[in-house]
């Protein structure tokens, strides 16, 4: 197996707040908690979960203070762990694995089945709340300063839906969290919502887009007055997904000749402005979007197809590749003259991007963040950190030999801490798996100039994570604040 296959193994165990060495010098002004999320039970008894998106969710929390840096995992605790971690046996649907071979349960439950839901994607905030989320919406509120698992967010409302997406975006106007369902029905529709970040989640629907086949959307794109929801030609029929026995992902079908549909919502009034046709490719990540002079421009991370679905099947993960690789690519939307034209933003491959989000979500901006592969290489698994200034094209990387990275999350510098207020000034934090020492550390780079700054060693290899969040501490002069607690 190559090196970084220790990526897709289980921990041994759940570690409890240990205090990591670190090298290098972490500046006073970081101070808080970095969550992070994803896969990390993988076998269950003799047998096995067969896409890395099944893997249950394992909660990591770096607590940052005053220089130094404690680790602690632990594990969701959800009907769906509790089968695998206690009985040892797969009991639920996941995103590409379906232990239930009986019809009778296939036909009447296939979304109840979903309800024991496995969140392993993203970590998210309902105001004072923190929730681990994936594309059922059922989101698991969890404690951050013990990882405990609280339960499951339930809404009383009558949004419906049984698929979402673990991007839920900050309304870059209003601050409220925005995202869609799709519902999957005879007259299959996506509902796009808010909710407001205080008090009970409550869920208030924006407007509605009817779909004879829904495609599979991890992300989506907001700008100041649009939501636009970027379907991909990688769709489903309703009834195959309700009726075909087949895992969740493994009805979908690639329909190149669908093209790429952009369909553009006013969150004002609900109503779809326009549906615009672009080539096809497929994502599932969105950078960043704005609207300017009567255009908009989507920034996402593309893929020639959806083979990367395929590709990251754990056998074919471990068995060494190939790995597609996605670009990141801008897409000029016209709807006046309804055109979309696509352009590359730089020559190296990018996926699980981030930006200055607070600053710059829905807004013009200049620099991405994210993950790629050396020389755009489909041979080995991501390697390499990459910085890209969008405006030009302008590149940084970041590598070091055997060194798996994953998505790396900007820190904004606090004010007072920089002369410049420059959109870059901050720092990037990631977990990279060492390979020949078969453990992790936490990177700290400088994000300007990309240098490390940095590191905090954690004694056995952190399985990959898919997203997560940094959460600021107040300073308060005479305390510890978080860390040590
Ligand atoms: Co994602």
């Amino acid at each position: 197996m190559a090196g970084f296959g220790l990526g897709f193994q289980s921990p041994g165990e759940e570690t409890h707040a240990v205090e990591l060495a670190v090298r290098g010098r972490i500046p006073e002004w970081l101070s808080g908690v970095l969550l992070r999320n994803g896969p990390a039970k993988f076998e269950v008894g003799g047998t096995g979960f067969r896409h890395w998106f099944d893997g249950q969710a394992m909660l990591h929390r770096f607590a940052i203070g005053r220089g130094r840096v404690e680790y602690a995992n632990r594990y969701l605790d959800t009907p769906s762990s509790q089968a695998v971690l206690q009985e040892r046996r797969i009991r639920y649907q996941e995103f590409a694995t379906d232990p239930c071979r009986n019809m009778f349960a296939r036909f009447f439950t296939p979304f109840l089945r979903s309800r024991p839901v496995n969140p392993n994607v993203n970590i998210s905030r309902f105001g004072d709340r923190f929730v681990a989320l994936t594309e059922t919406p059922l989101p698991v509120e969890f404690a951050p300063d013990t990882l405990a698992t609280l339960g499951v967010v339930d809404y009383d409302d009558r949004l419906g839906g049984q698929f979402t997406t673990a991007h839920p975006h900050q309304d870059p106007v209003t601050g409220d969290l925005v995202n869609y369902v799709t519902h999957f029905s005879r007259r299959s529709e996506y509902r796009v919502y808010r909710q407001r970040t205080d008090g009970t989640p409550q869920r208030e629907l924006l407007g509605r887009h009817r779909v004879d086949e829904p495609a599979y959307m991890h992300s989506f794109a907001i700008t100041a007055r649009y939501v636009v929801l970027v379907e991909f030609p990688l769709v489903v029929n309703p009834y195959r997904l309700l009726l075909s026995g087949r895992p969740f992902i493994e009805n979908y079908r690639w329909k190149p000749e669908r093209g790429t549909r952009f369909v553009v919502m006013d969150r004002e009034d609900g109503r779809v402005r326009a549906v615009l046709s672009g080539p096809a490719c497929f994502a599932f990540h969105h950078i960043n979007a704005w609207e300017e002079k009567g255009r908009l421009f989507i920034d996402l991370c593309a893929y020639q197809d959806s083979s990367i679905i395929e590709a990251l099947y754990l056998d074919t993960l471990r068995a060494g590749g190939p790995l597609p690789q996605a670009s990141p690519m801008r897409y000029c939307l016209d709807p006046e003259a309804g055109t979309v034209t696509g352009e590359p933003l730089a020559g190296e491959s990018l996926e699980l991007p981030r930006i200055a989000y607070q600053q710059r979500n829905g807004r013009p901006y200049r620099y991405a963040y994210g993950v790629g592969s050396r020389d755009g290489r489909t041979d080995d698994f991501l390697n390499q950190l990459v910085k890209i200034d969008v405006r030009d094209g302008g590149t940084l990387l970041w590598r070091e030999e055997g060194c798996y990275p994953g998505e790396p999350v900007f820190v904004a510098a606090p004010p007072g801490h920089d002369a410049h207020g420059a959109e870059d000034e901050g720092l990037v934090l990631a977990v990279v798996l060492r390979s020949a020492t078969a453990s992790s550390y936490l990177l700290v780079l400088d994000a300007r100039t990309f240098q490390e700054v940095a590191r905090a060693e954690v004694s056995h290899a952190v399985p990959f994570g898919l997203h997560g969040i940094f959460v600021r501490h107040q300073l308060r002069s005479g305390t510890r604040g978080e860390f040590g607690s």
